[in-house]
């Protein structure tokens, strides 16, 4: 008999049935989430043919011009997930505030927070891109939900993943169990399990930062980088590779795939700044999904997934990857320190 396929709804169903990990609300979430990226999926594959492409004439909260598919696939998300009663609220890049779910639906306990599209500057050019995701339990302190009930630290997300646009169409996902990964099968129009338990290599020869900030970075982030570009006649002993796709959603696939580092480090071009990603719906998912596959992030000084969100929208600086060299990049921070 041929090997059975397995999809993501029996997957979770299994995960449900074995570990108990996952309540049949949040079951619900991550199908409908599945679902939500796979229309997102259509609309990308089909780019200029449907109007999809280019910009939307508005920025967001972050004051980052907003293109048509980030406005497409954020409403993609609200409409699918407000109604199932699954979710209390939830929290965008392309969203100043939270959305609580409408009181014509029933309130879930869940608290959905995402990046509807990852790597924006990517659309148009035809290169990967993604949707970032991560889960929250909404504290029972009081009832409603309010901003600051988002404000958790990484290490009390439920669920985290993302889904990757490329020349697959790639679901990536941990509920605290290690990391699996589905692919879409378009025929079937579900998504199904190629790979389990995904473990990123310790050490590696390959980083991902955008060398062009180099002059702005700070000092240890420079050692870090100097070193590596010495290559075999430097302090490292090897020759080192550099990749940067201006997608963190497809660098983090890279490493999660073969291992690396992704670096987006503060920077001097705006100091008050911690960073320029998020730390809520892109470093903290992106976080626990490398430290289930085995690997370790940081953004210097701590781990990501300790820091106590501030704000929704709270930037950070961003470390991580293979584990070695994590660990390196914070061993060079604190000798600075
Ligand atoms: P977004 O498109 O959601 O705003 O995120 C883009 C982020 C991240 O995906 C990527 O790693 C980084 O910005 C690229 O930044 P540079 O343009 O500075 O390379
Ligand atoms: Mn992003
Ligand atoms: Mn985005």
């Amino acid at each position: 008999m041929a090997q059975q396929k397995i999809s993501l709804t029996r997957y979770l169903v299994e995960q449900q049935r074995a570990d108990g990990l996952i309540p049949g609300q949040l079951r619900l979430l991550l199908e409908v989430v599945a679902r939500a990226c796979k229309s997102i999926s259509q609309a990308v594959n089909k780019g200029a043919l449907g109007g999809v492409l280019g910009t939307a004439e508005s920025e967001n909260v972050q004051g980052e011009i907003q293109k048509k598919l980030d406005i497409i696939a954020n409403e993609v998300l609200i409409e699918a997930n407000e109604w199932g009663g699954h979710l209390a609220a939830m929290a965008s890049e392309e969203m100043d505030s939270i959305y609580v779910v409408p009181n014509r639906y029933p309130q879930g306990e869940y608290l959905l927070m995402f990046d509807p599209l990852d790597g924006s500057s990517n659309i148009d050019v035809n290169v990967s891109i993604g949707t970032i995701f991560s889960v929250l339990k909404k504290p029972d302190e009081h009832p409603g939900v309010q901003e600051s009930d988002f404000l958790q630290p990484g290490t009390q997300q439920v669920a985290a993943g993302y889904c990757i646009y490329g020349p697959q169409t790639t679901l990536v996902l941990t509920v605290g169990n290690g990391v699996a990964m589905f692919t879409l099968d378009r025929e079937q129009g579900s998504f199904v399990l190629t790979q389990e338990d995904i473990q990123i290599p310790v050490d590696t020869k390959e980083f991902a930062i955008n060398m062009s900030n180099m002059r702005h970075w700070d000092e240890p982030m420079k050692r870090y980088i100097d070193e590596c570009l010495a290559g075999k006649e430097g302090p490292r002993g090897k020759d080192f590779n550099m990749r940067w796709i201006a997608s963190m959603v497809a660098d983090v696939h890279r490493i999660l795939m073969r291992g690396g580092v992704f670096m987006y480090p503060w920077d001097k071009r705006e100091p008050e700044k911690a960073g320029k990603l998020r730390l809520m719906y892109e470093a903290n998912p992106m976080s626990w999904l490398v430290e289930q596959a085995g690997g370790a992030a940081t953004n210097g000084k701590q781990r990501i997934l300790d820091l106590k969100p501030t704000k929704l929208h709270e930037r950070v600086s961003v470390m991580l990857g293979s584990r070695n060299e994590v660990e390196r990049l914070t061993q060079y921070h604190a000798e600075k320190a």
